[in-house]
């Protein structure tokens, strides 16, 4: 069913998105407003394809085909008209979104699929203008989306499940482990988790209860060790629920209730320490440190994502 698949913004998700879609052999059209932005792109998929052929995940063949299989224009219109599936990634700006659909309206397929990339709309938001007759969903890829394997996908009350099952299908044949949320909510579920758990970590480093490399260090050698393979719900099961039961009860009432950005995030924004863009956040940055950091990061996801590959 899915042959062509257009991507709509070249930024940090569309361009990781399109390289997914291009090794796992799909033919792909990537679309930005600049060829500035294009070539951008077109270099860091570049450089993440040539991680996977070093790494031994492709064949030098293969990882040229997948470069290949990958077409870059400005020209929305022939983006959009021969894809089966388009996914949007623009910024997150309701307007710029909305303009956008009502173009792609007008020159997508009949039945082509349309997809948002959005962290946050609710899908009624996002169609509040143009319905697409149904043929509309939200695909939510993780950062980096070549690498990181969840697509959480959102659908209307009445989504066709075969249109839900055939975006799953198609996710998992490019080596995705795509969920369906079952209603609407805000944050969708893995934002929802992550934020519980970053309200936490900010809240003890802003106690002084502990520094961030060792808050961080807690989760990696800890509870995160363990989530890669194993979820909190079924680790609770293991666990005992009435030990559970104890652990909420005891420590819930000590937690991080905040409504809003933790205090020291508000402190550290208000003095432009914005992390690795400005040169530092909670930890500093100097030289070309953080391209190398993003390096090991992205060696360590792939070896995670090869032993998750074999076991699942
Ligand atoms: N960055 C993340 O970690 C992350 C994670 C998950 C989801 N998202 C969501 O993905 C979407 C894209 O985020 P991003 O971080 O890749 O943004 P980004 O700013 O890196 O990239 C967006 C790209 O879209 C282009 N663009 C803007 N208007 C356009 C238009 N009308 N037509 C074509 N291209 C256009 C921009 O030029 C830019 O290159 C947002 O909805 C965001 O909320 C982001």
């Amino acid at each position: 069913m899915f042959k062509t698949i257009s991507v709509i913004g070249s930024g940090v998700m569309g361009s990781g998105i399109a390289q997914s879609f291009a090794v796992g052999g799909y033919s792909v059209i990537v679309n930005d407003i600049k060829q500035e932005f294009l070539n951008k792109a077109k270099k860091n998929i570049g450089e993440n394809l040539d991680l996977l052929s070093k790494s031994g995940e492709l064949s030098s063949e293969e990882r040229d085909a997948a470069g290949e299989r990958i077409h870059f224009t400005t020209d929305l219109k022939s983006a959009a008209e021969n894809a089966d599936l388009i996914i949007e990634a623009i910024p997150e700006v309701i307007e710029l979104k909305w303009d956008l659909y009502n173009e792609l309206a007008r020159c997508k397929k009949k039945d082509a699929i349309v997809s948002s990339n959005t962290s946050t709309f609710p899908i009624s938001k996002l169609t509040a203008h143009e319905s697409f007759e149904g043929k509309f969903i939200i695909t939510h890829f993780f950062n980096p989306a070549n690498l990181v394997p969840l697509v959480e996908i959102v659908k209307k009350k009445d989504t066709n499940p075969k249109l839900v099952q055939s975006i799953k299908d198609l996710l998992l044949s490019i080596g995705k482990s795509p969920v369906v949320l079952k209603k609407e909510i805000n944050g969708f579920i893995a934002n929802r988790l992550q934020t519980a758990l970053m309200r936490e970590a900010f809240s003890l480093v802003g106690q002084g209860v502990a520094d961030a490399e060792d808050v961080d260090k807690a989760i990696t050698a800890g509870p995160g060790f363990r989530w890669a393979f194993v979820g909190p719900t079924r680790i609770a099961d293991f666990g005992g629920l009435d030990t559970w039961k104890r652990v909420f009860d005891n420590i819930a009432p000590d937690l991080d209730k905040s409504e809003g950005a933790p205090e020291l995030i508000n402190q550290l924004v208000k003095t432009n320490k914005l992390g690795t863009k400005t040169g530092e956040g909670l930890f500093k940055y100097s030289g070309d440190e953080v391209q190398s950091q993003l390096k090991t990061r992205d060696n360590y996801f792939l070896k995670l994502g090869r032993i998750k590959k074999v076991n699942e």
